[in-house]
């Protein structure tokens, strides 16, 4: 398996369909891309991903692109994707904060915070399920299903419903966060709760997918992450137009590694249109829990394969996943830009989570994950006081609104009464 920033540009087999294709990233079979459902290598079984005859350049984008489209968010990016359009809400186009104050606290040349949670169901999964959605109407099936820690159903959910499709999640029983169960029951879904974790529903849902029940929205599904690349591609668009450089570092969360995957993905295709130098793609480093770093041990013990991790624990419910099934893409995407991985206390979190909350950057915990990691490896000088870096937050705050209650302050009763009211402000 290669996977290196300057793999030369593939060529296309003789299945490639306008272009496009899908390889296996272990033995490099390749296949059709829409003849028949398919979410990983037929003749081993390793992970799929999408290729290009024709890899983007920045031109590409936007105005210079020659198909009709929106000019904004995800489908933006048509000429890197495999359709011009898809079931749209629509996703993409999210802010890169400026936050001064925690620029300053953290110790960086420059800190910008990409707020994915400003999509439409507040989660970066919906830019995935933009491009499966449309896929599976491509493919004619009807059924769509995921497990999920909570946001991927609520994308699902939304998308399958504008889909006209019909949609099934399996969720951790007691471990997904209030706001994306309402979504998911609010947009259609039919809620499985599982008594196990994220991992033991993923086991069944792909299981019910090998046996042609469903058409599996996960990670797995190697056309979500197609969505998801164009987050790497906005964050170098806008931190360029506003620096003259790209940034040195990006820093986001990990649970199944799917985001980690899309995002280098998207580099390596840039890297092989000529479009973005290898010296200037910036280091992938990715945040665990503690309770739940697979990933971190793998990096930290320069391990080829992940250890299943069956307990898992934290409070960040999003990235609660012992095996995340996108390591053999997300491992070189970290080791091959020269990033790390590190692991984060549910304390750090919760200290991330109200520093982005008071500079009015509402972020769920999994999010936070990002920032208190970067200041981890601040603290212990992997990364430079002369780095510009951004940080992905992932999820909008209103997505765990316990958390946020736990971690805000307590509402203060007082009585009906102006003077007893100011009273109390003074006292
Ligand atoms: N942040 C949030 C808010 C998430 O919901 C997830 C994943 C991640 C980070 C990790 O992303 O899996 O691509 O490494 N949530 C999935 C879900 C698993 O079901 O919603 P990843």
């Amino acid at each position: 398996m290669s996977l290196a920033i300057d793999d030369p540009t593939p060529s296309a087999p003789a299945c490639a369909d306008d272009g496009t294709w899908l390889a296996c990233i272990e033995c490099e079979e390749t296949f059709a891309p829409f003849e028949a459902v398919r979410y990983t290598c037929d003749e081993c079984d390793g992970l799929l991903e999408v290729r290009y005859a024709n890899p983007p350049t920045f031109e590409d984008f936007g105005e210079g692109a020659d198909s009709e489209g929106p000019d904004r968010g995800v489908w933006r990016y048509r000429e890197a994707l495999p359709f011009d359009l898809g079931v749209t809400l629509p996703e993409g186009g999210t802010p890169l904060h400026r936050v001064p104050r925690i620029e300053e606290a953290v110790g960086v040349e420059a800190l910008r915070i990409k707020h994915e949670g400003m999509n439409p169901t507040g989660s970066f999964k919906d830019r995935g399920m933009t491009v499966g959605v449309r896929v599976a109407k491509e493919l004619g099936v009807d059924a769509l299903a995921c497990a999920s820690t909570g946001n991927t159903s609520a994308a699902l959910a939304a998308y399958g419903g504008r889909g006209d499709m019909q949609t099934l999640v399996l969720l951790p029983k007691g471990k997904v966060a209030a706001g994306k169960i309402a979504q998911a029951s609010l947009h259609g879904a039919r809620i499985l709760e599982v008594d196990g974790n994220f991992d033991a529903c993923l086991d069944i849902v792909q299981e019910l997918a090998a046996r042609g029940e469903v058409y599996l929205l996960n990670s797995l599904n190697p056309f979500r992450l197609e969505g998801q690349k164009t987050i790497g591609f906005e964050i170098l668009e806008e931190f360029h137009a506003d620096y003259g450089v790209y940034p040195d570092r990006i820093v986001l969360p990990v649970g199944n590694a799917g985001n980690t995957s899309a995002i280098y993905k998207g580099f390596r295709e840039l890297v092989q249109s000529g479009a973005l130098d290898p010296e200037d793609v910036p280091k992938l480093t990715g945040v665990q829990a503690e309770g739940a770093a697979p990933m971190v041990e793998a990096i930290e013990e320069g391990a080829d394969e992940v250890r299943r991790w069956e307990q898992v624990e934290t409070r960040a419910t999003a990235i609660r996943i012992g095996n995340p099934v996108n390591a053999p893409k997300a491992l070189p995407g970290i080791r091959n830009t020269g990033g790390t991985a590190i692991a984060v206390s549910d304390v750090e979190i919760t200290a991330a989570q109200r520093h982005l909350a008071v500079e009015g950057v509402g972020v769920e915990p999994a999010s936070a994950a990002s920032l208190a990691g970067l200041k981890k490896l601040r603290r212990q000088g992997v990364v430079d006081d002369d780095e510009r870096v951004v940080c992905l937050t992932t999820g909008h705050l209103l997505k765990d609104p316990d958390a946020a209650y736990e971690a805000g302050g307590d509402p203060e009763p007082v009585p009906n009464d102006v003077d007893a009211v100011l009273k109390h402000i003074r006292g």
